[in-house]
C-alpha cells in the first residue's frame, strides 16, 4: 500500500492509520531526517485525543508516552547506539502492556520490534510525502482489516 499526500491530507491520512490500531500494536516508522516521522506520529495522537503541542521528539530521552484515549508510546530509536542499550531502557517490555507504540527510526533495530506495522516515509518535494505501508508482519486477521479500510 503507498499513498502520497500534501501536508494538507496529512490529518486525512493520520485518521486512516490511526483507527486501525488496538492496543499493544507497534507502528514502526523509517525515513530520512526530516522525512515527517515526527509530523505523522502528531496526527496520528492527535485521533486518539492527544494535543499536538504535547508530542515532540524523544531523541534525548527516547521515549515519550502521551495519555488519551489510548496511552500513545512515542519512541524514538536515533540514539540508541547499540540493542543492548534499547533493551535496557524496557520499553521493548513494556509493549506487553496496554498502549500504541509508534517507533521512528524502528528499521535500526528491527528485529527487537517484531511483528510491527512498518511504515516507510519518502520526500517528494517541499509539502509532499509518499509512504508505503507494509503489514506483512501483522498476523493474517490484521493485515485484512487493513485492507478494508484503505480499498
Ligand atoms: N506532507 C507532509 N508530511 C509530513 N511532514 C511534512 C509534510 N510536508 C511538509 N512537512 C514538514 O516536514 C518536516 C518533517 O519533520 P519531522 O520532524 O516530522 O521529520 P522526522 O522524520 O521525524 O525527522 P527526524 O528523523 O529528524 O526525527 C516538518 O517540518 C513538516 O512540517
Ligand atoms: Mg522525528
Amino acid at each position: 500500500m503507498e499513498i502520497t499526500y500534501h501536508y494538507d491530507e496529512l490529518p486525512k491520512v493520520a485518521e486512516a492509520i490511526a483507527q486501525l490500531l488496538i492496543p499493544s500494536d507497534v507502528v514502526g516508522l523509517s525515513g530520512d531526517l526530516g522525512a515527517g516521522k515526527t509530523t505523522l506520529i502528531k496526527s496520528i495522537a492527535s485521533f486518539f485525543g492527544i494535543p499536538r503541542d504535547e508530542v515532540t521528539s524523544p531523541t534525548y530521552v527516547y521515549q515519550h508516552i502521551y495519555k488519551g484515549q489510548l496511552d500513545i508510546h512515542h519512541v524514538d530509536l536515533y540514539r540508541i547506539s547499540d540493542e543492548q542499550t534499547l533493551l535496557g531502557l524496557g520499553i521493548v517490555e513494556a509493549m506487553e502492556e496496554n498502549g500504541i507504540f509508534l517507533v521512528e527510526w524502528i528499521d535500526r533495530f528491527p528485529a527487537c520490534f517484531t511483528p510491527y506495522l512498518h511504515i516507510r516515509l519518502e520526500v517528494v518535494d517541499q509539502d509532499t510525502r509518499k509512504i508505503k505501508i507494509d503489514a506483512s508482519g501483522w498476523p493474517l486477521s490484521r493485515q485484512q482489516s487493513w485492507q478494508k479500510v484503505f480499498v
